[in-house]
């Protein structure tokens, strides 16, 4: 199993040139998803349907040999499957009836999600069969900030000013949506792992908007508590963290949660990162979706300075956050072949 190039860096290996695979690599980038796309219904359909959602996973990998395949799907299924009503809206995002209220959070329920992401693990066990050798598969789940972010806000935000009050101003409310998201995310993601999943990812997208103390109580803690918690019932099954724009905490952030790589975001210096971040936890990132855009030798350059900054240390490359719908196809190849060949 410790053949996979992911997995060996996972477990603290350091490998050159570093195993790659981008964030939001299936997606609307690619011709062969729009053309599933049209003709498939709604993105929860396509999420909640094997076939397609195998197929979707797969794209990316045969037209580009990623070293790791990420599951289709998203972080907000898991409200959804909890019982929330959420809806993706083409060209609007993600539209959620919010949840603010004690009765709100007391009618999610954790014993729906087992019957609802049935298909999602049918998935994963269909993609444990189709993807390369050498190919890892990674599950993943919102961390529950990032989740009750758009669950009370009801959608996307500027600056999730109602979540951030109702964290300062009802602090047992927002306990009680974080204590039922730790223990289903804890659930989910170890349903993902016995399904076949063999790393999964916490996907902290809004985690850079909090305060230094709340960062501790709604990032690190339940982090940890679900780090712990998979280690105990996964041994050896790693964990990757992405606490995005919060790249100054990364050292902190390793120690205290236990993660097994900690992802960086666009605008955090590599080099920094790894200084604080122990040698024996991998670092994950950090190319500018932009850059990628952008191609050509303004992207290369940003790729060699990655590289050059994590040499020696455990490093998946990545991107700092997901490819944007606008990136042409031909720009990752050139991204893989860039760092495959050094
Ligand atoms: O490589 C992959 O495609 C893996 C699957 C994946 C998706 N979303 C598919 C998706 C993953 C890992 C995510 C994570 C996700 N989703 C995050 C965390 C990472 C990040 O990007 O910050 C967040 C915040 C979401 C919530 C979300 N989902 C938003 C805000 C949107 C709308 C914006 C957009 O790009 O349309 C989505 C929809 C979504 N998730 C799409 C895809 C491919 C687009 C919908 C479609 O194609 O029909």
């Amino acid at each position: 199993m410790l053949e996979k190039p992911i997995l060996r860096v996972l477990a603290g290996e350091d490998i050159w040139p570093p195993p790659l695979w981008l964030m939001r690599q299936a997606g609307r980038y690619l011709p062969e998803y729009r053309a599933i796309k049209d003709s498939s219904g709604g993105f929860i359909a396509r999420c909640m349907n094997p076939d397609l959602a195998t197929e979707i996973t797969l794209q990316p990998i045969r037209r580009f040999g990623m070293d790791a395949a990420i599951l289709f799907s998203d972080i907000l299924i898991l409200p959804w499957a909890l019982g929330q009503d959420v809806a993706f809206k083409d060209g609007v995002g993600p539209i959620l009836a919010p949840i603010r209220s004690a009765a709100g959070i007391d009618a999610l329920s954790r014993a729906r999600v087992a019957d609802a992401t049935a298909p999602v693990l049918e998935t994963i066990t269909r993609l444990t069969k189709a993807l390369p050798a050498a190919c890892t598969l990674i599950g993943f789940c919102g961390s529950p900030f990032t989740v009750a972010c758009y669950m009370v806000e009801g959608g996307g935000s500027r600056d999730f000013a109602e979540t951030r009050s109702m964290a300062y101003t009802d602090p047992a409310l927002f306990a009680r949506l974080m204590d039922v998201l730790t223990t289903a995310t804890t659930d989910y993601l170890s349903a993902q792992i016995q399904a076949g999943a063999e790393a999964v990812m916490l996907f902290d997208t809004w985690a850079g908007m909090l305060s230094p103390l709340q960062f501790r109580q709604h990032v690190i803690a339940p982090t940890a508590a679900i780090v712990a918690a998979l280690n105990a019932r996964h041994p050896g099954v790693p964990v990757i963290g992405f606490p995005r724009l919060a790249g100054m905490y990364a050292g902190m952030y390793a120690e205290r949660t236990g993660v097994d790589c900690v992802a960086l975001d666009t605008g955090t210096d590599p080099a920094r990162a790894a200084a604080a971040v122990p040698d024996s936890v991998a670092v994950q990132g950090n190319l500018d979706p932009i850059a990628l855009i952008a191609g050509g030798s303004a992207m290369r350059a940003e790729i060699s300075s990655i590289l050059d900054a994590l040499r020696g240390r455990p490093h998946i490359f990545n991107l700092g956050h997901g490819i944007l719908p606008q990136t042409p196809p031909e720009h990752v190849a050139d991204l893989v072949q860039c760092v495959r060949s050094r």
